[in-house]
């Protein structure tokens, strides 16, 4: 049972909390609908009423598992955490008595980490989380998917040192990751080159791509094309294709690289000497700032590809598996 909530209590009648729980690993229809109590901050907490919350590629991960090595991690048997979500908008509805960044009303974005729980009417979170507040420039739907893509993008392109005039090319970039990626690059100066499929090129365009191939490209382009960075989104390419475009010295990033990927990785690291980045990303309050102050500029814009209600969280979540989502799903949970 998580932490970030009470125990069902649907028998009480007062003020029930739907919540989608994942009491068991496997399909999409291991997600139920629960009422529970409305939890109680703690004195370094903040009660949020959600408004939005988004299913992204790692809850469906968690949900399945997918890899089976997930469930060292989270769980042998069963999910140690019963409610998944990993990003939010909402408003402060309480707060503990310690908390002094927040107050009742305040409107907030963010993630709880990998405490996870946002699948939910309401969540109480530390104020000392990833979260942030956000005023109107920024709607609830886009505030809850500023997160989980744009961190994943900052926190790579920071470790690249990506700079004006760098050549970078990402695979995947319709992605959620990938969508992200592109308009950061282009913040800092980069010219981009995407990898996506035909259908998805004018989106990629839209975002700032410089230049767009589709995956058929992609695979009999010439080896002489090469960048300063290549950033793989969605880990459906192989280490040596990419290592064929990156420049001499330049950066490889694997987001969604496999353990044996990262084995691979590290032995490329330690014995050849090549920049390969993999691996869980840091979430930090300063990389989300620096999110919501790109997109109160108009310098960013999180993509959504669609919206379901909280109840149809099955649904989503079989739409999101099936990995052809542009950009970010929405999920409506309560009225902003
Ligand atoms: N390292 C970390 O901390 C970290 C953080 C976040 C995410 N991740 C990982 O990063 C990966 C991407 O996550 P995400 O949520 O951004 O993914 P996503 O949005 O679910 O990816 C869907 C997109 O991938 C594209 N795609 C599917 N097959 C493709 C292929 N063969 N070649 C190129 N593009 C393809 C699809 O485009 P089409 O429909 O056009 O094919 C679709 O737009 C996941 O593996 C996730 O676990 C890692």
């Amino acid at each position: 049972m998580t932490d970030l909530h009470c125990k069902l209590i649907s028998s009480a009648g007062v003020f029930p909390l739907r919540v989608i729980t994942n009491r068991k690993y496997g399909p999409p229809e291991v997600l139920k609908l629960e009422e529970w109590e409305i939890p109680k901050p703690k004195e370094d907490q903040i009660l949020i009423r959600i408004v939005n919350t988004s299913v992204n590629s790692a809850d469906w991960r968690l949900r399945k598992p997918d890899p089976k090595i997930v469930r060292l991690f989270f769980g042998i048997f069963k999910p140690r955490s019963v409610v998944l979500g990993i990003s939010f908008s909402g408003i402060v509805e309480a707060v503990g008595k310690k908390v002094t960044k927040f107050q009742v009303g305040d409107k907030i974005l963010g993630s709880p980490g990998m405490k996870m729980g946002t699948y939910a009417e309401y969540i109480c979170v530390s104020e000392k989380s990833t979260i942030t507040k956000f005023t109107s420039g920024i709607s609830f739907a886009e505030g809850a998917t500023l997160s989980f893509g744009g961190l994943t993008a900052v926190d790579f392109l920071q470790k690249c040192n990506v700079h004006t005039k760098q050549t970078i090319l990402i695979y995947g970039a319709s992605s959620a990751v990938g969508t992200a990626t592109i308009q950061i690059a282009k913040h800092f100066g980069a010219i981009v080159t995407t990898i996506c499929s035909k259908e998805n090129i004018p989106l990629v365009k839209s975002l700032g791509a410089d230049e767009s191939f589709d995956y058929d490209q992609f695979f009999s382009l010439p080896e002489n094309n090469k960048y300063d960075i290549v950033f793989e989104c969605v880990g459906k390419t192989t280490i040596d294709k990419n290592l064929k475009h990156l420049k001499e010295g330049g950066n490889l990033v694997l987001v969604g690289a496999t353990f044996r990927q990262m084995w691979e990785s590290f032995c490329l690291s330690v014995f050849k000497r090549k920049k390969i980045h993999f691996g869980p990303i840091k979430e930090t309050l300063e990389n989300l700032n620096f999110l919501v102050s790109l997109t109160n500029l108009g310098k960013y814009k999180t993509y959504i590809d669609r919206h379901y209600p909280l109840e149809e969280m099955v649904e989503a979540h079989h739409y999101v598996e099936a990995g052809h989502k542009k950009g970010n799903v929405v999920i409506d949970v309560t009225k902003g």
